[in-house]
């Protein structure tokens, strides 16, 4: 009786393995081009544990994590991906796999980590892998994906991290992505993506870096609900088309420490409310329409390494704060519409090392502070 049993579990045990080979060896049969000859030790006579990417659970049995990142592979994924019904983390980020992205491997339950990042799979994204409930990061990153920016990925409850960049996804952002609960990363940048940036955007919570430029034609502008995403360090708008005000709500934002907005429409006046972002290092505000004077409330901002402003339509004198900020590093105001002087003790930031003002209308000789050697045009 013991006897049979055990042979029961090493029978059971086997065939699990064995299944899985077969899955790895089907696998390897679509990838057409292993230059490197990574996968050469992918076959019968070795152990699956020890196949080259592959680590298994520790009993020795069954394959969780399998990584072919930046193995030179071309190739299409094999549905038996599917097979490998204990897979945690797939990653085959950086090669030259196509093709589309099999439905098969929404069987894969307990899988939390997928990285198809970089390769050039295209096709719109199967909706059948919704079901990836433990599914905490998905990145499609620099992908030939089209279609609709994906709705279904909204049903993945346990998301943390989302990169569908770099594609040629187009629509809109839809409503239902401020659904996530734990999300901490979202990036669509870099797609053809249009409509109004949804204000349920503002629900996520968790957000700590938000990424939606680069491409994409928003109409309108930001919702003044993205002041809501209390966590934010992170925020990248530039370059698509936003227009309208920049929603004083984004004062609220303290922990954010990049600001990009530039090359889009912006208009109207920086509000003073930028000036209570005190965790901020870089604001980059560059080739809008925005008007009216440097508020004297930036003062506060005492962390700020790079402040680029130029090719606006600002006015007014350049406020003395600029020479107070210590971290500062790199400041261009070039192409605005600044009169007066150049602030006295320009020049006395110890860490500055570009400084443009030029194509504005100042006066006045200035004899530079600083010790320190480093870039400037003033006129
Ligand atoms: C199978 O893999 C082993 C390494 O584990 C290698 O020595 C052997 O040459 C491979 N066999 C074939 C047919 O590629
Ligand atoms: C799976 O990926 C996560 C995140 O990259 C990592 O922390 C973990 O160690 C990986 N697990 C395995 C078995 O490779
Ligand atoms: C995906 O893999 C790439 C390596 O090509 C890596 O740079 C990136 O950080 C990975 N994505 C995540 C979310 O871990
Ligand atoms: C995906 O790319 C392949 C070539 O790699 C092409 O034959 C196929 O038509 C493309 N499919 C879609 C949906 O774009
Ligand atoms: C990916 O898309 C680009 C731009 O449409 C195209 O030039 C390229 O051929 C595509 N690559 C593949 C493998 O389909
Ligand atoms: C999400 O945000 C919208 C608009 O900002 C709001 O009306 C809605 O009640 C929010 N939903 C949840 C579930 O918090
Ligand atoms: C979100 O932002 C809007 C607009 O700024 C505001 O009216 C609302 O009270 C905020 N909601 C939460 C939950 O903070
Ligand atoms: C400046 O940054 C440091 C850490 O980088 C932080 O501890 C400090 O609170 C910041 N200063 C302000 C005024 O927020
Ligand atoms: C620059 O400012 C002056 C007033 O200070 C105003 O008359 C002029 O129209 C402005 N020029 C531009 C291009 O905004």
């Amino acid at each position: 009786m013991r006897f049979l049993l055990l042979f029961l579990l090493f029978h059971i045990s086997h065939t699990s393995s064995s299944s899985e080979l077969r899955a790895l060896i089907t696998v390897k049969s679509y990838i057409t081009d292993d230059p490197q000859s990574y996968l050469s030790n992918w076959n019968a006579t070795t152990p699956i544990c020890s196949f080259t990417g592959v680590t298994c659970d520790y009993t020795g049995r069954h394959v969780i994590s399998i990584d072919l990142t930046n193995f030179y592979l071309s190739g299409t994924l094999s549905p038996s991906f599917g097979n490998l019904r204990f897979l945690q983390n797939l990653s085959v980020s950086a090669n030259q796999f196509s093709g589309l992205i099999p439905t098969e491997l929404a069987a894969l339950s307990g899988l939390r980590y997928l990285n198809l990042s970089n390769n050039v799979f295209n096709g719109s994204f199967p909706t059948q892998l919704s079901q990836l409930k433990s599914l905490q990061v998905l990145d499609l990153y620099n992908n030939n994906m089209t279609g609709e920016l994906p709705v279904c990925v909204t049903e993945l409850p346990n998301l943390r991290h989302l990169h569908l960049g770099g594609n040629y996804f187009t629509g809109q952002v839809p409503s239902s992505y401020g659904r996530w609960e734990h999300l901490e990363y979202l990036a669509v940048s870099g797609n053809e993506l249009g409509g109004k940036i949804p204000p349920e955007i503002g629900n996520l919570t968790k957000l700590q870096q938000l990424y939606i430029g680069y491409n994409n034609g928003f109409e309108g502008g930001l919702p003044p609900e993205i002041g809501n995403l209390s966590e934010l360090v992170c925020f990248d708008a530039a370059d698509c088309m936003l227009s309208g005000k920049i929603p004083p709500e984004i004062g609220k934002l303290q922990k954010l420490d990049t600001l990009f907005l530039f090359r889009n429409i912006l208009s109207g006046s920086l509000s003073p409310e930028l000036g209570t972002l005190k965790s901020l290092k870089s604001m980059d505000l560059s080739e809008n329409t925005l008007t009216g004077e440097i508020p004297e409330s930036l003062a506060e901002l005492k962390n700020l390494t790079l402040l680029n402003l130029y090719r606006n339509k600002l006015q007014g004198q350049i406020p003395e704060i600029i020479s107070e900020w210590p971290e500062l590093e790199v400041i261009q105001l070039w192409e605005n519409n600044f009169t007066g002087s150049i602030p006295q003790k320009l020049g006395s930031n110890k860490k500055l090392k570009f400084l443009d003002l030029s194509l504005n209308r100042l006066t006045g000789k200035q004899k530079l502070h600083g010790s320190s050697t480093f870039f400037f045009f003033l006129f």
